[in-house]
């Protein structure tokens, strides 16, 4: 089988993740009913952290013991890694133990070095730069509570980031539209993204304005792990982009509420969004360990059924 990492969104195509989506279903349904599923025993994971996480660390832990298979956690807090030990021999040396590893790291560049050095799958569990694992289980979420994301759009509020970004690829790849909306200072750079054109986004210096009418509202923290140091400026930056109930209603009334989580309430969104009757923030958490596995499954076993 040809090697495929998964280090952003465009990484895979529609029809990719369309059969994806299908196994993930399939898999949710079957860890529902109890029902063993162990196509990768004998495989290992090996997840490398250079950043904390909860949700990220959980879903693929559980998920590989629930496919059967065995995973590691490495910290560059206490591995080699951390001492200065290049990404390129870690890559070498590590896969040739493991079977398939994830990793989630500061600047892309690491992730990407490592993956050319790798003899098996890399996936990003997030970057400076992308979070796909997270707008792969985003969508997934969105599909199963709304139907074909495919001509919607969803209006993102706040900050530029890693989220923000794989939002932006995976509007080229499922063609639904985006809505940014950031402070003066915080843009988006398609090019930097490798964005084919601008079609699927457009930019409001109003956030409520880019809310206006959306099938999805969804927002992040100002201060991304690594940009603790501007945590004081963000929070001045940001001060007006905070997702409460007015915004909300101005969104189509059958408009979702999503955040990939840790959230501060009060901050980027309030606690009656995110508490609120259309917030889906649970139900998304739940899908990262659904959809990964599907992903997991694919990439090191390919297309296992038709669809
Ligand atoms: N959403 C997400 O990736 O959460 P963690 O940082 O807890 O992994
Ligand atoms: N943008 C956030 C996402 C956390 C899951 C960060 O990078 O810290």
């Amino acid at each position: 089988m040809q090697l495929k990492h998964y280090l952003q969104f465009t990484d895979l195509s529609r029809e990719e993740y369309e059969y994806v989506f299908e196994r993930a279903r399939w898999m949710k349904q079957a860890f529902k009913q109890y029902r063993q599923y162990w196509p990768l025993v004998d495989r290992t994971l090996a997840m490398i952290f250079d950043k904390n996480s909860t949700r990220t660390r959980l879903s693929f832990e559980a998920g590989m013991n629930q496919l059967g298979g065995t995973s590691i956690y490495l910290s560059t807090r206490d591995t080699q890694l951390g001492r200065g030990e290049p990404v390129e021999d870690s890559a070498r040396v590590i896969s040739r133990m493991v079977d398939l590893i994830m990793i989630r790291t500061y600047e892309h560049d690491i992730l990407q070095r490592f993956a050319q050095h790798s003899r098996v799958p890399v996936i990003n569990g997030l970057t400076d730069d992308y979070h796909p694992c997270q707008i792969m289980g985003d969508i997934f979420t969105y599909i199963e509570q709304r139907g074909d994301i495919a001509g919607k759009t969803v209006a993102w509020i706040g900050d530029v980031n890693n989220m923000c970004n794989s939002w932006l690829q995976a509007a080229e790849v499922f063609d639904f539209k985006v809505h940014v909306s950031a402070p003066p200072g915080y843009n988006v750079d398609p090019g930097q993204i490798g964005l084919v054109g601008t079609a699927n986004f457009e930019a409001f210096c109003s956030p409520h304005e880019a809310v206006k009418n959306v099938d999805l509202v969804t927002t992040d923290v100002w201060i991304s792990m690594g940009f603790e140091a501007e945590a004081e400026q963000r929070k001045v930056d940001f001060a007006d982009f905070c997702v409460d109930a007015e915004m909300m209603a101005l969104a189509d009334r059958n408009a979702v509420f999503m955040h990939c989580l840790p959230a501060h309430r009060g901050e980027e969104v309030a606690a009656d969004v995110i508490d609120g009757p259309q917030s889906v923030v649970w139900e998304e958490a739940e899908n990262r360990l659904h959809t990964q596995k599907a992903l997991m499954e694919y990439l090191l076993l390919g297309k296992i059924q038709d669809t």
